[in-house]
């Protein structure tokens, strides 16, 4: 099995190679290419990805590369996890939108639209030359925002799933909160990505006694400040939003820390130099453990399960991906993508049914799918008016007035990324 990663230069790359190496039973590995157009920086990683193969046993091959088609040619599966502009970009897409008063996030916001409009048509000019030398492989989307650039991909035609750590993140967290192992546990996880709602914990699989209820009794007091949300905010929702949901829930509360503390850009970069200059030691094996200091947490897992699932040989029966809605969720278009519980094989992922979704979080959801449709409309057909379209339309922008400034400035900090600005 042939493997591509686009984006393998990435300081996350040793995370994902760790779990390569540690299942592989799972997904067992011939092949695994590591793409990036950073020469400099893939050598590093590349080079530490061999070390940790190399003291795991794991005979599979890695290679380096900065030539897409030659990655691709040949691949069961091509992961992508890229980040046009890299950090630097991402920093202006957590600061500029706090002028306003609006939440200045990577992938939630004005921000997020910032950064789907400067990475949807270059996930899509991959897609089709992944397509064109490799027509059978499956894309794994990891890029964000993994909603909207799924969607783009699915309305291109590619057969591509997308993902997030979010929801394994939780699977873990509760099966050690109920101190029972991961696989035990089975998420009733409902919404979109960035945008979901965790409202059933049960035990055993999509049948099992749903212990949510136990779990707040026991646990809803670590579980809300971990979220950083009141307790008693949690026990009205009944049900766990996922970290994300703060910046709705928290809005201005949030805008006022983020004033004033650097930005997560600020403070991943920092993460990154150091994590560079630790994967340049020939000495060092393992992922390191300043890396579990980043967000994507059990990434690795979930992008092998998914991966083996999706390749026909096996992965968990059922896993939490992103793909088309298709009555799935009554209230929201076919064509939008959820992130939810699916049954995952060789031909695709098919979401498992959701139970009737409480209007307390169906309308949000309704909103932000509406939002993504116009996002996408501004990311591939661009123009000033789509993208005010799709501030307008965000459940934190709303008011024309903020929209209007958000739409300039976002223009202003991309025009290098934007073909029509
Ligand atoms: C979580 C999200 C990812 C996101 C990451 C950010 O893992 O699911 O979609 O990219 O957090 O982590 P970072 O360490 O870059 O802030
Ligand atoms: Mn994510």
């Amino acid at each position: 099995m042939k493997l591509t990663v686009v984006g393998g230069g990435s300081t996350y790359t040793p995370e994902l190679v760790d779990g390569f190496a540690r299942l592989r039973d799972t997904l067992p590995l011939e092949e695994l290419v590591l793409m990036d157009p950073a020469r400099d920086r893939l050598e590093l990683v590349g080079g530490l990805a061999r070390r940790i193969f190399t003291r795991q046993d794991h005979t599979g091959r890695i290679t380096t590369t900065d030539n897409l088609d030659e990655a691709v040619d040949g691949a069961d599966a091509v992961l992508l996890q890229l980040r046009v502009g890299g950090q630097a970009a991402r920093q202006q897409d957590e600061t500029w939108p706090l002028e306003c008063g609006c939440v200045g996030q990577e992938t939630t916001g004005a921000g997020g639209l910032a950064k789907a409009l400067r990475t949807v048509p270059v996930v899509l000019d991959i897609a089709d030359r992944v397509r064109r030398t490799n027509p059978h492989a499956w894309i794994i989307d990891f890029t964000n925002p993994v909603g909207i650039v799924t969607r783009a991909l699915l309305r291109a035609g590619h057969k591509a799933v997308g993902l997030c750590n979010v929801a394994i993140g939780l699977q873990r967290k509760f099966a050690a909160l109920l101190s029972v192992a991961p696989s035990e546990i089975h998420l009733d996880h409902v919404g979109l990505n960035h945008l979901t709602w965790e409202t059933a914990v049960r035990r055993g699989g999509p049948e099992g006694e749903d212990v949510l209820p136990k779990l707040l009794g026991e646990h809803g007091d670590r579980i809300a400040s971990d979220l950083r949300l009141p307790r008693p905010l949690l026990d009205t929702l009944g049900v766990v939003p996922s970290y994300y949901l703060r910046y709705y829930y928290a809005h201005d509360e949030v805008v006022r820390e983020l004033r004033t503390k650097p930005s997560r850009a600020a403070e991943v970069a920092g993460m990154e130099r150091e994590l560079l200059a630790l994967y340049a030691d020939p000495a060092l094996d393992e992922k390191p453990e300043l890396l579990a200091g980043r967000g994507g947490a059990f990434y690795s897992e979930a992008a092998v399960d998914l991966a083996a699932a999706l390749l026909g040989g096996g992965g968990t029966p059922y896993q939490v991906v992103n793909t088309y809605n298709r009555g799935t969720l009554p209230f929201l278009p076919d064509d939008a993508v959820i992130e939810v519980q699916a049954a995952v094989g060789a031909k695709g992922a098919i979401p498992l049914p959701v139970h009737p979704v409480d209007p307390l979080y169906a309308g949000l959801m309704a909103d932000v799918t509406a939002y993504e449709h116009l996002a996408l409309e501004a990311a591939l057909h661009g123009g000033r008016d789509r993208v005010f379209r799709a501030l307008l339309s965000h459940p934190l922008i709303g008011q024309y007035a903020y929209a209007e400034t958000l739409t300039d400035q976002l223009i202003a900090h991309n025009r290098e990324h934007l073909a029509w600005a």
